[in-house]
């Protein structure tokens, strides 16, 4: 079979083959605790559940979705940013509704690329941001995410000379995998930083609901003149606890939003109807499940930084996201083999830093989609391990 080369450009998805390995050994009969999985395992309030499943009943729901008109949902969108962030936008031609943020942040490069254009990546990142830019065929210019600077991109560090030749810049805040938080300056500063470059700023936003101690993420458009410039991606998955219904949205420049739409309306039908229903009740219904469960997740971080903490791991405590990003135990400096070793001797995942770029080397991510026993067990056991 004459596969294309672009295939060698790129890793697959690490949940995927990691997925297979861990059935493995919980079928061996071993204990795994799996804490590489970026998936809630609370469910979407009962409104929602039942929402969808009434919709799937009505016969009219089971035909191709580009069949109706997406503009409920289009007008909830617009209005979850306006109530949450008091962002406006024309819900026909600045939001677009995606089969997952994943589905927008795939299609976003070959909107912006052509082939050898380059891209600003933020380095460690999500790795499907990594993927996406090389199969459109453009080239990667990693920009450090270091623990001086709150892992934040140094925008003044950024060569001029690429900045102008940069076509995107992928920004995450909150942050995955390093669990940092970003505010309205810097957000500030790098809708003026773009102008100044002209390039696209693709702010991947889906853990804006996910925050703890009082803090409130900001989204990226809050910005005067970010509209000009960028766009942002959001979600119903971790929001809402809903990562299997595959539902995210884009807002933002109408520019970027008619060129998504043109390759959308060839790459794939829309969303199931019923599934469009549900999510335009919940963008429009009741949110305030989410102070509870963000309640639970800050409770399992304060059992996981403590227990990293009792094993000597000098871990910063997180503001927002569902993640831990740890630095690995002193004298370790493989994150990749230590993180295999700790899987095969006290069977619990989690994931490599190395795995989300060259400057994720040196750190693990933990995800607290577990209960706080499970966590607790998992940090007795690490404790135990490191001795
Ligand atoms: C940073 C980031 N962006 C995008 C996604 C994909 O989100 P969705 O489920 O909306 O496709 C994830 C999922 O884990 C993520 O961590």
């Amino acid at each position: 079979m004459k596969l294309a080369n672009r295939l060698n450009d790129f890793e697959a998805y690490l949940g995927t083959a990691m997925n297979l390995i861990l059935t493995k050994m919980k079928e061996e009969g071993k204990d795994v605790i799996n804490l590489g999985l970026g998936d809630p395992d609370v469910t979407p309030p009962e409104h929602m559940r039942k929402s969808l499943a009434d919709a799937c009943y009505d016969p009219n729901n089971h035909h191709y979705p580009s069949f109706y008109s997406p503009m409920p949902l289009k007008q909830a969108i617009a209005g979850w940013y306006e109530r949450h962030y008091g962002v406006q936008c024309n819900p026909e031609t600045e939001v677009l509704p995606l089969l997952g943020a994943a589905n927008g942040l795939f299609h976003i490069h070959t909107c912006l690329l052509d082939h050898g254009d380059t891209a600003l990546v933020p380095d460690p990142c999500y790795p499907s941001y990594v993927a996406g830019v090389k199969i459109a065929g453009g080239i990667v210019e990693p920009v450090p995410l270091l623990r001086e600077n709150r892992f934040l991109p140094d925008l003044d560090a950024i060569d001029p000379d690429m900045a102008r030749r940069a076509k995107m810049i992928w920004i995450n805040y909150p942050n995955n995998p390093t669990a940092a938080h970003a505010d309205l300056d810097f957000y500030a500063r790098l809708v003026d930083w773009a102008k100044e470059y002209d390039v696209a700023v693709i702010s991947d936003n889906p853990y804006s609901k996910i925050c703890f101690d009082g803090y409130t993420a900001p989204s990226f458009l809050q910005v005067p003149g970010a509209k000009d410039v960028g766009v942002e991606l959001n979600s119903i998955s971790k929001a809402y606890n809903a990562c299997g219904w595959r539902i995210g949205f884009m807002l933002g420049n109408p520019e970027i939003i008619a060129a998504m739409n043109k390759i959308k309306s060839h790459s794939d039908r829309g969303i199931f109807y019923p599934l469009q229903v549900a999510a335009t009740e919940a963008l429009n219904g009741p949110d305030q499940f989410m102070e509870e469960r963000n309640q639970m997740y800050r409770e399992r971080r304060d059992v996981v930084v403590e227990g990293l903490r009792k094993c000597g791991i000098d871990v910063d405590s997180p503001k927002g996201t569902f993640y831990i990003w740890a630095p690995l135990p002193q004298g370790v400096s493989d994150s990749k083999k230590w993180c295999f070793q700790v899987l095969d001797e006290i069977a619990v995942w989690m994931i490599p830093g190395s795995m989300y770029g060259k400057y994720g080397e040196g750190y693990f991510r933990i995800a607290l989609t577990h209960p706080v026993e499970r966590l607790a067990e998992a940090m007795d056991r690490l404790n135990k391990f490191l001795g």
